[in-house]
């Protein structure tokens, strides 16, 4: 694999990990954040496996940053083959909260119009080579929403109707589209939030890794899957709110009980617990 691949939101969590996933398959990688100490930390263990990389400081809700990235990437690489649509934000609180439109507002902006300039920026390039892949991280939340998370789910939401409806407008030119569904995962996405906090389902759960879902990235994007759901039984879940959203919410209840959470083999060391490490 040569391939070029870029990454937003590379600093840490599942950006860092989709990087190092890629860079340990031999692509050349283009990494963007908004933070440059970070960045070039993790620009220097992707070259320790010795990828070439280009790290370039960009905030995606910045037309012009994003306009400078892309240029970037093409005046380097010549091409882009992966386009992985990370960046982005979250915000725990419920409906009634003062907070709560402006937590929308804000995390519309990071993780959703972030992610459609940048697509809009790039897929010019990849329909002229007539081939690459967009992935675009959404969540389980993109399909179930859960309270407490209402700010968080409508984005997530839309990423993923933003994913389907840009599927379909490029199939046939080469073009794919991937949307990537992650559970909770151990990053800093959710650091501000207390325990008590956290949606219900959360309470018990073993978050993913940010190693599992950067693999799971690299084998959707070189198998050719639209839609991965990380866990595989989160598809559970979501089978249940396909049917009705009376058996979605029983499921989330169920889950939110720690017995039924350990049946489904979904317990062990909690997001705090991890993050406290
Ligand atoms: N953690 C979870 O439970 C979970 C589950 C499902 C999906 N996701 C999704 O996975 C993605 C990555 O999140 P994470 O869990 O890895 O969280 P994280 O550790 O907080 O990482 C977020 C990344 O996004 C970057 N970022 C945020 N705002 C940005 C902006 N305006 N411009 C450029 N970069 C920006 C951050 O870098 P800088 O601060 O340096 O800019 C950082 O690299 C998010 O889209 C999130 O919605 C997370």
């Amino acid at each position: 694999m040569n391939e070029v691949v870029l990454v937003t939101g590379a600093s840490k969590g599942i950006g860092r990990a989709v990087a190092l996933a890629f860079a340990q398959r031999g692509a050349r990688l283009v990494l963007a954040a908004r933070s440059q100490d970070r960045l070039a930390q993790v620009a220097d263990e992707v070259e320790a496996l010795g990828a070439e990389v280009l790290q370039v400081p960009a905030d995606v809700t910045d037309p012009e940053a994003v306009a400078a990235l892309v240029d970037a990437a093409a005046s380097r690489f010549g091409r882009i083959d992966v386009l992985v649509n990370n960046a982005g934000i979250g915000k725990v609180g419920a409906v009634a909260e003062e907070t709560f439109a402006d937590n929308v507002r804000q995390t519309t902006e990071a993780s959703l119009f972030g992610m459609i300039d940048v697509t809009r920026r790039v897929l010019p390039m990849l329909q002229k080579q007539g081939s690459g892949t967009i992935v675009n991280m959404s969540s389980v939340m993109g399909r179930k929403a859960f309270a407490r998370f209402g700010s968080y789910t409508i984005v997530m939401h839309a990423v993923s109707a933003f994913s389907d409806s840009l599927r379909q407008e490029v199939a046939g030119s080469g073009v794919k589209v991937t949307v990537i569904h992650p559970a909770l995962t151990a990053t800093d996405l959710l650091k501000e939030a207390d325990e008590a906090e956290m949606p219900p389902p959360f309470r018990y759960m073993r978050p993913l890794s940010a190693d599992e879902v950067g693999q799971a990235v690299v084998k959707a994007v070189s198998s050719g899957r639209q839609r991965v759901v990380l866990p595989r039984r989160a598809n559970l879940l979501l089978l249940g709110e396909a049917l009705s959203p009376r058996i979605g919410d029983a499921i989330a209840t169920a889950l939110s009980t720690r017995r039924i959470a350990r049946l489904m083999g979904m317990t062990g060391k909690t997001y705090h617990e991890l993050l406290a490490r």
